[in-house]
């Protein structure tokens, strides 16, 4: 059984990260992709760099291409993501424009990207990574001109582009119960109070066997599940400092375990994905000096302890 059938009897979908150029020249990342996975994700292809690299003119090929593979296989599709600090365009970090510009060129963003996908799409991680670990909110070129009111404004732009889709707030260090995940409970239940129309809390999930596991997810994931909310696991990897060896990766199967009982103790958790599947290709090496190895497969496709404690928890 993959881990994807076996996610649909726990009414949970198992996903992954996909890398386009991995899966136009690998078939065996190809068929892996399809095969074991209920969800998909794109892990660079609908960020606005890719959609809108110059500006006024939209690229959607590859994004359009996905969520086709989606469709061939399937799949549900997570969009990952419409409101971010990275991976923004040239012509909109170096632009100087008043707050007025700035806001209507991201209402247009929000507005198309969303328009364009409409209907294709389950999830949206409409606002990425706005906090800071100390809870606060990110100084991002959004908080900067548009004030902390960019982000009711993001999911009013969302859902009335793409009324289905369930809208999420996405970031990273908030498996636990911490000052970033208490900050961003408050904010969801201050937006809530504010029917700015927000559907879930999305907990990436990258973790590093050199810190403990989130063994309180589960506490931290009740909060949301209580406010009616749903949650899910969006970018799960355990990154190990290099060369990789059979202890660290019976640590980073414990990491995978928690991470994946997290949303299985948890309600309304609707999906657990990986933030990519191999060794082969992983954001891991380039980003975080020494570490790597953070997947579920091996460079060769082979099955790491991480991937039986999923298919066991399953
Ligand atoms: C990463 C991709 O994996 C890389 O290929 C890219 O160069 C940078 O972005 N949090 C997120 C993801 O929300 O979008 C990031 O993806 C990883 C961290």
């Amino acid at each position: 059984d993959t881990l994807g059938g076996l996610g649909l009897r726990a009414d949970l979908r198992i996903g992954t990260a996909v890398d386009m150029a991995a899966l136009a020249a690998d078939a065996p990342y190809r068929a892996k992709a399809a095969g074991e996975f209920t969800s998909v994700t794109p892990e660079n292809v609908m960020k606005w760099e890719v959609v809108e690299k110059e500006r006024g003119t939209y690229d959607w090929a590859a994004a359009d291409e996905l969520v086709d593979f989606a469709r061939a296989n399937g799949q549900l599709v997570r969009g990952h993501t419409l409101l971010w600090h990275n991976q923004l365009p040239a012509w909109l970090t170096e632009g100087d424009f008043s707050a007025g510009e700035l806001r209507a060129i991201l209402r247009k963003h929000i507005t198309d990207e969303a328009g364009h996908f409409k209907g294709r799409i389950w999830q949206w991680d409409v606002v990425n990574e706005a906090f800071n670990d100390d809870g606060t909110l990110r100084d991002s070129i959004w908080l900067r001109k548009l004030g902390p009111g960019y982000i009711a404004d993001a999911f009013r732009w969302a859902r009335q582009a793409d009324p289905k889709a369930k809208l999420f707030i996405n970031d990273y260090n908030i498996e636990g119960v911490n000052a970033k995940s208490t900050a961003l409970h408050d904010l969801v239940v201050e937006l809530r109070k504010q029917h700015v129309p927000i559907d879930g809390v999305g907990i990436q999930g990258h973790l590093s066997v050199q810190y403990n596991a989130p063994h309180d997810i589960a506490d931290n994931m009740k909060r949301f599940d209580d406010l009616g909310l749903e949650t899910a696991i969006t970018e799960a990897d355990v990154r190990v400092p290099m060369p990789s060896d059979s202890t660290k990766q019976e640590a980073q199967a414990e990491g995978y375990d928690v991470l994946l009982r997290g949303c299985l103790l948890t309600r309304r958790c609707t999906d657990f994905t990986v933030w990519g599947f191999t060794d082969k290709y992983s954001w891991v090496p380039g980003t975080f000096e020494g570490e790597g190895a953070a997947n579920l497969f091996d460079e060769n496709y082979a099955a790491k302890p991480a991937y039986k404690a999923l298919t066991q928890d399953l």
